[in-house]
Parts: structure tokens; C-alpha cells; sequence
């Protein structure tokens, strides 16, 4: 049994908490992800299983209303789980099929082993005459080799014997029917379905995607060992071929003290992949050359093992519990073998179907984490980003602007994928969708890519793709920038922030708000940077740079001048989220908390009253805030005044209190703002939020949304909020800024960082004093900046340092 620091666990059975616990329990290996679902189940109201292939996307028109609408979804592959089982007792006809939902159901645990990344549950099942049946099932989806997955049941009879029958199957008769509210769109995906049969005890299933036409494969392969001791030799399952699935039969003798063993192995592969001729020749031949379970579990165990070597946050306690499982579930969407693929960071995980597995700006909240452990993988997911640049740069041409508009959601090709209407289902209308206007996520693209290459060193990647990315998304802000003479200062107008409430004016006929806060100075950001990094390259790769983005150098001039004059917004001494903000009428918090209990969608509730949240000064989700997550206050500071704008600590304090009252938190990424935001001006409530955001998916807080999919923004977040929040670590000058912030309940932690060449710098954290180990690697000295002082530690050595006073 793994340790219970390292296991995640469910005891009991509890049909209304299946499909949350599904989600949680989904095992993957960034290539493809399955959902816990028991293989006895099929998609209903307690049960969802899902397979999702990393970046396998496809596009259906759906009639909403009387309006053709496309969406782009993340595809739900055929379920390669099914296993189902009955008794037959030597004296009598043969017992119903058994699963979690039946009444003979006595006893059941599940639990995820994090270390070795395998889910296993034990069911004990008792027919009225006393006869029982317990079975033990263990799951991997390998780390290792991430085209294979596997099964591994043992079946144990008590009080009486006789055969059980054991049904293995492929199922391609699935739909995307994950999300409740997207019921009323297309959710065929899969077409062309073919079924086969190789080596005896191999099946095979292929089909297509409808319109992208990714062909898919899966193979499997059935065993079971039964008999005394197990050694009663090898069963081969039948094979039967169906028009959508395949289905193997075993009928296994099995009796007390003589258990009957089943190992189902499946290998998945989709046209998408690289060095391969066919998925199916693929799919066939990988689950042929499968090792027995064992061995299997062996080699995905070693991977595991690598794995959380690179990836260490150690935190005492349940806290340190979650973070576990969120490091888990991060590294299961985005593992080394995300390197080896064009794929973004899916918003809700591999692990659902909601936002369609599409790529928003979420990846602001995982990059961070990432440079510091799986550089390849931050890298990797920056290449997504620049291959759609060219789409980006479309999309500003259509728009009428020049350099980069990244799309607010996006998948396969890097077009705008957001929906045009969404549903509310607390008034059953659709409404038109305008979450497009989004444009602060360019920002979040560049930010990341200046963030890895800081925190790597990599300045190939900077002088190359980075530059490109981060040039484009420049011109873009330069040429969305307009001059508004009445204010002798530079607006963006029309756009929306991070807060998805507020899409427009009241009453406006169009959408879009001005001189939102959050996307100018990110603009501003955005702009010095290329500056700067204009200052830094090569003088000819500098002008060959603008000759292929099609620009003008003479352009810097005017980003300089931007990046100094744009507009932020203020009303009675706050930062306003955007122009016209402390105009807005003043929600009745408490009268709406009193009816309505839980507000977080707030936007909802107004609709379906006839009311629309535009009125109101009431937030979604973190949206000025946003900027004191990003930045440490010193820089925030420099910002502002950088923009010719003076903001003081006090000034700071105010408006971090006047949003904390406004916002509703309806995004789970808006508590680990609000946490971070709140642990830098030492605010008693930090810790609040703190467990907010640790509970966020884990309590599924967001009232039924986790077991559509965790929210890998949120959970790489809270890693991050550890890591880089709690010691104000910043990358500058090749040196180690450590500023802690500390929250009393999460002030001892451990992080090993792969940091520029060093592979394994240790940082400790315990209360008042931080540790820090070089290990000896013949690389240089790790410099360290804290409380104004310059730390240097040699490879092979650590060093205490005393944290400042007010800490
Ligand atoms: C949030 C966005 C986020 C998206 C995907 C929305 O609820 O408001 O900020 O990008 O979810 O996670």
C-alpha cells in the first residue's frame, strides 16, 4: 500500500460524487488521459468515461435556435476500459452482470497511488445466498511509453465456485456528452468505424474524426491466468467483432483460494503521431510487443520516479497532500512527452470535455512552475504558440491592425474558437458570447515566453521564436493604441479583461470597454520588453527580425512612447478595472448572498432575473489584481511610474481591499490571485484564499464543474503560488530575487528548480529562515538577492539566510 501522503482515496461508493471523483482520478501521460471511470460502466448520470488524445480535436455545426454554430472539441476516443463480469456458479444459472451501481455492491475503496501513477479499487460483492466476489483492479496509463495502457484485475470467490464470466470490450460507440449544458450541440465525432482481429487474443478498432479526419487506433490484448495458484494456465478470450467495438469472452473457473487474474493491455495511437505508418499497424504491434503487467508496471513505475525527481514541491501536511495531486494532474497533461507534440496547455486538463479542450490564457498560471522543472515542456508549449503566429497575425489583419492577435481560445490551427453563444442554464437562454474581445491573452504568451527565457537562459530561443512572438505581439498593442488628445495619453479601447463579467457598457450597443487597466499596463509590459530586447540582439538580427515580420524599425520609437503614455484609469483613489468602472452601480452583496447562498456566477443569476452584471461593480475574477500576481510589488511600482503614474504601497493596499469586496470569484483561478495578491500585503485573510484555491477541484467548489474536466490553470497555479508567491522568486540578471511573503500556515516548504545549468537547486523554506543548496556540479555559483543583499553560493555547498523583519 503506498504511503498516505502519497495516496489519494475514496471509500465507499457514492453514485452522485462518481463523475467528480472520475475527473480527479483520470490517469495520463500528457500523450492521452482516462478518466477513472470503473470499466464495468457506461456513460449515464453517475458515469463518464472518457479518453481524450492531447491536441485531437475535431469540428461539428450544430443548429442552436435556428443558427448554424461550429464548434471545435476536444474528441472523447473510444473507451478502451470496458470489463464487465458475472458469476456463474457451478449449481445455478448465471448472476446478473456486476457493477458499482448494484445492489450487491458491499464494500468499495478507490485510491490513486501519486507516486506510482496507477488508480486501484477493491469491490466486494454479496449475492443473497452469501456468495461473494471481490475484485481488485489496478490501472496505469504509462508514463513510459504513452501509447499503452493497461488492466489488471484479480478476482477472488468466497462461498462458492464454479466460472466467472469476464466480457473485455472496445467500445467506438462514444460521443462527446461530457457537459451537460453543451447537450443541444452536435456530438458525433467519430466515423468510419472498423474492427479486426490479429494473433488470437488481439482486437483492434479504428475510426476517424468526422471533419479533421484524424484516424485513430486502438489494439488490445486480453489474458487471464486462473487455476490453483494462478498456474492453471492462460485463457485467450474470443474474440467477437462488432460493427462499432470489439468484445472478448472469458469464462474463467475460478473457487476459493484459487483466484482468476485478467490483464488487458491497450496501445492507442492517431495518424497525428510521429514515426509510425499506420495508427493501426502502430496500435497492433505496440500491444503485441507489450511486456506481461508486471514488467509493465515496472518500466511505467521507473518513469514516475524520473518524473517526480524533476518536479519536487514538498509541503507538510494536507495542504501538502493537494499539492501532490495537483502536481500529479499537471504532470499528467503537460509531461515530457507534451515536448514531442503541437499542443497548448488544455484549460480544463485531459480530463473533460469542458471549454472543448481549448488553450486560453491559463497557461499565464502554468508556465511559471514549469520553466523551473520541465524547461522542454515550457518550450514545447511556447512552440504551439509560435507556429499559430502566422494565424495570429491574420487574425490582426482581419481585425485591421498589424502584428499578432492571439485568439482568446484556440485548438487545432490557431483560429479564434471561442463560442459565439453560451448557454445559461439557470434561465435556459443562449447568449451571444463576446469573451473574444480578449486580447490580454497575447500578453500572457509573451510574458511567458520572457519568463523562460529568463528563468532557462535560453537566449537561442529568445533571439529566435521568442523574438518573433514577442515582436508581433508589440505591434499589436502599438496599433491597437489610440491617442486621445482630451487626455494626452494612449488608449486601448473596445477590449475585454480578465474579468468575464464585464463585456460591455450597460446599455451600449456594442461590445468592448476602454482603458481596461489590467490590458494596458500588460501592454506596456509587453512593449518595453521588445525595446528592450531590441537593445539586446544582434544589430543584424535585429533588422532581419523586422524585414521578416514585415516591420518598420522606426516602429520602436512609437512602442517606447506608448509604453509610457498609456492610459490607466483611477476613481476615488483606486485603480479602476477599466474607464467608467466607479460609475457602475453598487451591487447589494449581502441581499444577494442571503438569496441566493452561493454567487460565484453571479453573471447567471442577473441574466436569468433580467438584470445584467455590466451594470454593476461587482467582478468575476481577479482582474487589476491580476497585476500584483504577476508582479512583485517593486516592479508594479516601477510600472507605474514607468507610465508616469505614482503608485504608492497605500494606494496599492486600498485598491488590493476595494476589489476583494467587488469580486465574486466564479473562475478558480480568481482565490489563487486573490491568495497570492493578499500574502504580499500581509493580509490576515491570504490564507483564506489559500484553501480556497487548494480546494478549489478537490471540493469541486465551483458547484459541478471539476468532474467536467480539473482546472489546470488553478492547480499548476497553487504550485506555482508556493514556489514563486510565497518567495517572491524572480529571475533577473542570472541571479536568484527571493522576496518571501509568507502565510503562517504554509511557511515550511521545500522545492528542488532546475535553474539555468543547475539541475537540482534546493530552496527551504522554515519560517524565518531560508535554505538554499547548490549541488556540486562543476557548474558556477548560484547568486542569490535578498533584502537588498547579494548571496553567493558555491556548488557543494548551502547556506542559511534570515528573512527579513517584516516578513
Ligand atoms: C475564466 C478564464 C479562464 C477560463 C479557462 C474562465 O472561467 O474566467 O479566465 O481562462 O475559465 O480556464
Amino acid at each position: 500500500m503506498a504511503r498516505p501522503d502519497w495516496t489519494w482515496a475514496y471509500e465507499g461508493y457514492e453514485p452522485a460524487k462518481e463523475r467528480l471523483r472520475e475527473a480527479l482520478c483520470t490517469l495520463g501521460n500528457g500523450y492521452f488521459a482516462t478518466r477513472g471511470a470503473a470499466p464495468e460502466t457506461h456513460a449515464g448520470e453517475s458515469h463518464y468515461p472518457g479518453t481524450y488524445v492531447a491536441g485531437c480535436y475535431n469540428r461539428l455545426v450544430s443548429d442552436v435556435q435556428g443558427r448554424d454554430v461550429e464548434n471545435e472539441d476536444l474528441v472523447n476516443l473510444p473507451n478502451w476500459l470496458p470489463l464487465r463480469y458475472r458469476l456463474r456458479p457451478a449449481d445455478t444459472s448465471p448472476g446478473p452482470w456486476l457493477h458499482p451501481d448494484h445492489p450487491s455492491l458491499v464494500e468499495h475503496r478507490q485510491w490513486l497511488d501519486l507516486r506510482g501513477g496507477t488508480l486501484s479499487r477493491r469491490s466486494v460483492y454479496e449475492d443473497a445466498f452469501g456468495r461473494r466476489l471481490t475484485v481488485e483492479q489496478d490501472r496505469l496509463v504509462h508514463m513510459g511509453d504513452p501509447h499503452l495502457a493497461a488492466l489488471h484485475t484479480v478476482f477472488t470467490a468466497e462461498g462458492w465456485s464454479g466460472e466467472l464470466e469476464v466480457v473485455a470490450a472496445l467500445d467506438g460507440d462514444v460521443r462527446n456528452r461530457g457537459v451537460p449544458r453543451y447537450r443541444d450541440l452536435a456530438d458525433r465525432h467519430l466515423t468510419a468505424w472498423e474492427t479486426g482481429t490479429e494473433h488470437g487474443s488481439t482486437v483492434w478498432l479504428r475510426c476517424r474524426t468526422v471533419e479533421s479526419d484524424i484516424g485513430i487506433a486502438l489494439a488490445a490484448r486480453t489474458v487471464a491466468a486462473c487455476g490453483p495458484g494462478q498456474n492453471g494456465g492462460e485463457h485467450r478470450a474470443a474474440p467477437e467483432l462488432l460493427a462499432r467495438g470489439t468484445r472478448q469472452t472469458l469464462l474463467l473457473p475460478i473457487a476459493p483460494g484459487s483466484p482468476a487474474v485478467v490483464d488487458k493491455t491497450v496501445a492507442l495511437y492517431t495518424s497525428r503521431d510521429p514515426a509510425i505508418g499506420s495508427p493501426l499497424r502502430a496500435a497492433v504491434s505496440a500491444v503485441g510487443r507489450a511486456p506481461a503487467y508486471p514488467p509493465l508496471l515496472a518500466s511505467h513505475h521507473t518513469a514516475w520516479s524520473d518524473l517526480w525527481q524533476q518536479a519536487r514541491l514538498e509541503v507538510p501536511g494536507e495542504p501538502g497532500r493537494i499539492l501532490r495531486l495537483h502536481l500529479f494532474h499537471v504532470l499528467q497533461t503537460l509531461s515530457p512527452h507534451t515536448a514531442e507534440l503541437d499542443v497548448g496547455v488544455p484549460a480544463r486538463g485531459l480530463h473533460g470535455e469542458a471549454y472543448r479542450g481549448h488553450v486560453f490564457w491559463d497557461e499565464l498560471f502554468v508556465l511559471p512552475f514549469l520553466n523551473l522543472h520541465l524547461p522542454e515542456v515550457s518550450r514545447a508549449l511556447l512552440d504551439y504558440r509560435h507556429r499559430r503566429l502566422p494565424a495570429a497575425c491574420r487574425a490582426a489583419r482581419a481585425a485591421g491592425r498589424v502584428g499578432a492577435m492571439f485568439p482568446w481560445q484556440s485548438a487545432d490551427e490557431g483560429r479564434e474558437e471561442t463560442q459565439q453563444l453560451h448557454l445559461n442554464p439557470n434561465s435556459g437562454r443562449w447568449l451571444p458570447d463576446h469573451s473574444h474581445l480578449q486580447h490580454h491573452v497575447g500578453s500572457a504568451v509573451a510574458y511567458n515566453v520572457w519568463q523562460y527565457c529568463q528563468a532557462t537562459g535560453d537566449t537561442d530561443y529568445l533571439y529566435g521564436n521568442g523574438a518573433e512572438t514577442l515582436l508581433q505581439v508589440a505591434r499589436f498593442w502599438a496599433d491597437s493604441a489610440e491617442w486621445d488628445e482630451s487626455l494626452e495619453r494612449y488608449r486601448i479601447r473596445g477590449v475585454m479583461g480578465p474579468d468575464e463579467y464585464h463585456d460591455a457598457y450597460p446599455d451600449a450597443e456594442r461590445p468592448g470597454l476602454d482603458d481596461n487597466t489590467y490590458t494596458n499596463v500588460m501592454a506596456a509590459w509587453v512593449l518595453a520588453r521588445a525595446g528592450d530586447l531590441c537593445r539586446d540582439l544582434p544589430e543584424n538580427r535585429c533588422r532581419q527580425l523586422f524585414e521578416q515580420v514585415g516591420a518598420d524599425p522606426a516602429e520602436r520609437e512609437r512602442w517606447e512612447d506608448i509604453s509610457r503614455r498609456l492610459h490607466v484609469p483611477w476613481h476615488r483613489g483606486v485603480i479602476s478595472q477599466f474607464a467608467g468602472y466607479g460609475e457602475l452601480a453598487e451591487l447589494d452583496w449581502d441581499g444577494y448572498r442571503a438569496r441566493y447562498g452561493d454567487i460565484r456566477r453571479l453573471d447567471r443569476i442577473l441574466e436569468a432575473e433580467g438584470d445584467t452584471v455590466n451594470r454593476y461593480q461587482a467582478s468575476k475574477q481577479a482582474d487589476v489584481l491580476m497585476l500584483g500576481y504577476i508582479f512583485s510589488p517593486r516592479e508594479l511600482a516601477s510600472l507605474f511610474q514607468g507610465l508616469g503614474y505614482e503608485l504608492d504601497d497605500a494606494t496599492w493596499r486600498d485598491t488590493v481591499d476595494y476589489y476583494a469586496a467587488r469580486t465574486s470569484h466564479g473562475s478558480t483561478l480568481s482565490s489563487l490571485v486573490h491568495a497570492l495578491v493578499l500574502a504580499r500585503v500581509n493580509r490576515d485573510d491570504a490564507w483564506r484564499h489559500c484553501e480556497e484555491a487548494l480546494t478549489g477541484d478537490v471540493a469541486d467548489l465551483q458547484g459541478g464543474t471539476t468532474e467536467e474536466g480539473i482546472h489546470l490553470g488553478a492547480m499548476a497555479g497553487t504550485l506555482d503560488l508556493v514556489q514563486r508567491g510565497l518567495t517572491g522568486l524572480e529571475i533577473r540578471d542570472d541571479a536568484l530575487w527571493l522576496s518571501p511573503a509568507l502565510v503562517p500556515q504554509l511557511s515550511k516548504f521545500r522545492v528542488r528548480l532546475r535553474f539555468r545549468r543547475h539541475w537540482d537547486v534546493d530552496l527551504r523554506l522554515r519560517t524565518e529562515r531560508l535554505r538554499i543548496a547548490v549541488p556540486d556540479s562543476g557548474r558556477p555559483a548560484v547568486r542569490v538577492r535578498l533584502d537588498g543583499q547579494t548571496y553567493v553560493v558555491e556548488p557543494g555547498t548551502s547556506r542559511w539566510l534570515e528573512l527579513p523583519d517584516e516578513v
